[in-house]
C-alpha cells in the first residue's frame, strides 16, 4: 500500500507532488508527508492525517523544482508524524519515501547499523540509514543505493534525494508497483500513472530490482548490477475525466451509477464485428485444455469468483475451486493433473494474490488474471489477461470493478462452452444487456434505497440472506455495508443459519434478504419466517415474477445465472446511504486502503 511521488524540472513541485498524492489516497491515507529540494536544502512536512491536512502545513514560500512525497497504510508503526514519510539519514544528506515492507528490516539493523538509534518504528527508516552509512564508507551515491537495495529482502518503490546534488532522484522497484513519467521540461514518478497525468501521459514501466537514476532531462533505467536497461514509454490510456468526481458527492455513487455503462462496454470489447466473442485464441486453448479450475481472489474480488465459479461449472462443465489468496498460499490444497489460475484483481497489485501467482508459476502451471488495470503486476506476471473495462475505480469500496469481474467470467464461460461445443439455450450478449438496463433502473431508484437504509441499517449489526447465487451477493453486500459504515454485517446462506447464526437474531435484528432463485424461492422465504419467529426486521429484495405480497424491493427480472451482477446494485447503494446517514467518510473509509500491496 502507500503511494509515492516525485517531481524534476522547471516548475515548483509542490503543487504537482500534493496533486498526485491526493490521487493515491486510495492506497493509503493516515498520514502523509513531502520533501522539497531547493537552493537551500531540504525541507520535509509530513503529518498524521489527510493530504487536506498536509496541505495546511506545507510552507507556501518553498518553491522548490525538485521534490517527492508519500501518502501511508501503516505496517509498521502507528500513523503518527514521526512514523510518516518522508525518512532522513542521521545527517539529513538523504531523504526518502518508501512503499512496501522491508521483511528483513530487523536484521539490517543489527548486521549493519547496530550502535545507530532511530527515530521513528518503520521497515523503512533503515533503508536511508544504510545509503547514508555507504556513502560515508566512500561510495558514490548510486552505488551506495545499490548496495542498500540488494541488502533489502522485500518489497519496494523508492524515491531518494540527495541534499548534495539537487539534480537527480534515485528510484527503485521491487515488487511494489511505480512508474517514471517523461514529459518535455521535467520527469515524474508515481506509483500509479493516474497521479501525474496533470503532467504526462508517457510512463515507462520499471521492472523488479531496477533502479533508475532521475533527472529533469533524463531517466536511466538500471539494474542492480549497474547494467543499463533500454526502455521505451508507453502511453497512459486513462481518460482525465474518469477521475474526477464531476457532480456526484462521492466517487463510489459515482462508480455505482457508471455500472451499466461498464456492462455496455464489456460486451462491445469482448464481441467482434459478427457479434461472435473475441477471446485470445490461448486463452480459449487453455480453458479446454484444463482438468480443473482454481480462482484466486481476495474481498470483493474472491466474491466475484464465487458467482464465476457458477458460471464456468455451469455452462461450461469445468470444476472449479475458489480460494482466498492469503490462505492459498500457505495451505495449498491438492492439485489437479492440468490446472489452470485465475486471478481476479482490480488493482492488480494485490500482495497475496501476488505471492499465490508467484508460487504457482514457478510450479510450471498457466495462469489468467482478469484486471482492471492491464500492465499491472498480476497482468503482466501471468500468461494470459483478460481487461475488465470499468475504468479506473477510485472508491475504496469496489463495485463497478466487481460487477465487471462477473461480466468477463460470464463471457468467458459462455466463451469456454462455445469452443466445447455445448449449445446453450440463451443469448449471453442479450442477457447482459437486459442485465445492464435493469441496473439502470436500480441506479434511478436511489430515493427508496436511501429509504431502505434509513428503515433497516440504523442498528450496530445487520444480516444478509440468500441461497445459491444470492449467497454470494449477500456475502458481498455484507462486506460493502461493514466497511463503508462499519455496522457489524454477515452474509449467511440461508439454511445455515439454524446451525447457530440464527442465536444472534433479537428483536429488531436487520436481515436483508435476497429472493432472485427461483428453485430456492420458498426456501428462502422459510428462512425469513425463522428470523421473524425470533423478532427480526426482515427487508426482502425479490426479482419481478418471484415476489411475494410485502417484498421491500422488486428488482426487474434478468436471466437466473446473471441476477448477482444486479441484485448487488441496491446492497451497494443501501450501503452508501447508511455509510451516509452515520456521517462515515464513504471514499475513504478507516483503516483500509485500495490497493493492498502488503501480504
Ligand atoms: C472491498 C475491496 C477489497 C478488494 C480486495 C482485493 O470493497 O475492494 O476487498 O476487493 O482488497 O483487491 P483487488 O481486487 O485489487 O485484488
Amino acid at each position: 500500500m502507500c503511494g509515492i511521488v516525485g517531481y524534476i524540472g522547471n516548475n515548483d513541485s509542490k503543487e504537482i507532488l500534493l496533486k498526485g498524492l491526493e490521487r493515491l489516497e486510495y492506497r493509503g491515507y493516515d498520514s502523509a508527508g513531502v520533501a522539497l529540494l531547493d537552493e537551500e536544502g531540504v525541507h520535509v512536512f509530513k503529518e498524521k492525517g489527510r493530504i487536506a491536512t498536509l496541505r495546511k502545513i506545507v510552507d507556501k514560500n518553498t518553491h522548490a523544482p525538485v521534490g517527492i512525497g508519500h501518502t501511508r497504510w501503516a505496517t509498521h508503526g502507528v500513523p503518527n508524524r514521526v512514523n510518516a514519510h518522508p525518512h532522513q539519514s542521521a545527517s539529513g544528506r538523504f531523504t526518502l519515501v518508501h512503499n512496501g515492507v522491508i521483511e528483513n528490516y530487523e536484521q539490517l539493523k543489527r548486521e549493519y547499523l547496530p550502535a545507530h538509534s532511530f527515530t521513528s518504528d518503520t521497515d523503512t527508516e533503515v533503508i536511508v540509514q544504510l545509503v547514508e552509512k555507504f556513502v560515508n564508507e566512500g561510495k558514490s551515491v548510486e552505488e551506495a543505493f545499490r548496495t542498500a537495495l540488494r541488502a533489502l529482502k522485500g518489497s519496494y518503490a523508492i524515491a531518494l534525494l540527495d541534499n548534495e546534488n539537487k539534480d537527480v532522484i534515485y528510484v527503485a522497484k521491487n515488487k511494489s508497483p511505480l512508474l517514471v513519467g517523461v514529459a518535455d521540461d521535467c520527469n515524474v514518478v508515481a506509483s500509479d500513472a493516474m497521479a501525474m497525468l496533470q503532467v504526462t501521459d508517457q510512463f515507462v514501466e520499471l521492472m523488479d530490482q531496477e533502479m533508475v537514476i532521475v533527472t529533469k532531462e533524463d531517466i536511466t533505467i538500471k539494474d542492480l548490477k549497474g547494467n543499463l536497461i533500454q526502455r521505451r514509454p508507453f502511453t497512459a490510456e486513462i481518460d482525465a475525466s474518469d477521475i474526477e468526481k464531476g457532480t456526484y458527492p462521492h466517487y463510489m455513487l459515482k462508480e455505482i451509477d457508471e455500472q451499466p455503462f461498464v456492462i455496455r462496454r464489456i460486451i462491445q470489447e469482448y464481441q467482434d464485428e459478427n457479434g461472435n466473442l473475441k477471446l485470445d485464441d490461448s486463452i480459449r486453448e487453455a480453458m479446454k485444455d484444463t482438468d480443473r479450475i482454481y480462482i484466486v481472489a481476495c474481498g470483493t474480488s474472491y466474491h466475484a469468483g464465487l458467482v464465476g465459479k457458477q458460471f464456468i461449472e455451469k455452462l461450461s462443465n469445468i470444476p472449479v475451486e475458489v480460494h482466498i489468496a492469503s490462505e492459498f498460499v500457505y495451505n495449498m490444497p491438492l492439485l489437479s493433473q492440468k490446472p489452470l489460475f485465475i486471478f481476479i484483481s482490480q488493482s492488480g497489485e494485490t500482495a497475496d494474490s501476488r505471492a499465490v501467482l508467484v508460487a504457482v508459476k514457478k510450479l510450471g502451471y498457466r495462469a489468467l488474471t482478469l484486471t482492471n488495470v492491464p500492465g499491472s503486476t498480476l497482468s503482466r506476471e501471468a500468461d494470459y489477461t483478460l481487461p475488465l473495462y470499468a475504468g479506473p475505480e477510485i472508491a475504496v469500496a469496489s463495485t463497478k470493478a466487481y460487477t465487471a469481474q462477473m461480466a468477463v467470467l460470464a463471457i468467458l464461460a459462455v466463451d469456454t462452452a462455445r469452443a466445447k461445443g455445448i449449445s446453450l439455450d440463451f443469448d449471453p450478449i442479450q442477457e447482459l444487456s437486459i442485465a445492464a438496463n435493469a441496473m439502470e433502473v436500480l441506479c434511478d431508484s436511489k430515493e427508496e434505497m436511501e429509504k431502505i437504509a434509513g428503515e433497516f441499517l440504523i442498528h450496530r449489526n445487520a444480516f444478509f440472506l440468500g441461497r445459491g447465487l444470492d449467497f454470494y451477493v449477500c456475502l458481498e453486500g455484507a462486506l460493502k455495508l461493514k466497511e463503508i459504515s462499519y455496522i457489524q454485517a454477515e452474509g449467511f446462506a440461508g439454511g445455515e443459519l439454524k446451525h447457530g447464526p440464527i442465536a444472534l437474531i433479537e428483536t429488531d435484528t436487520p436481515v436483508i434478504a435476497l429472493a432472485t432463485q427461483a428453485a430456492l424461492n420458498l426456501n428462502i422465504r422459510g428462512n425469513v419466517k425463522e428470523v421473524v419467529a425470533r423478532g427480526a426486521n426482515p427487508c426482502i429484495i425479490s426479482m419481478k415474477g418471484l415476489e411475494h405480497e410485502g417484498d421491500r424491493f422488486v428488482i426487474p427480472a434478468v436471466h437466473e445465472l446473471l441476477t448477482p451482477l444486479v441484485s448487488v446494485v441496491p446492497l451497494q447503494l443501501i450501503s452508501y446511504y447508511a455509510a451516509l446517514h452515520r456521517g462515515c467518510d464513504v471514499d475513504k473509509p478507516r483503516n483500509l486502503a485500495k490497493s493492498v500491496t502488503v501480504e
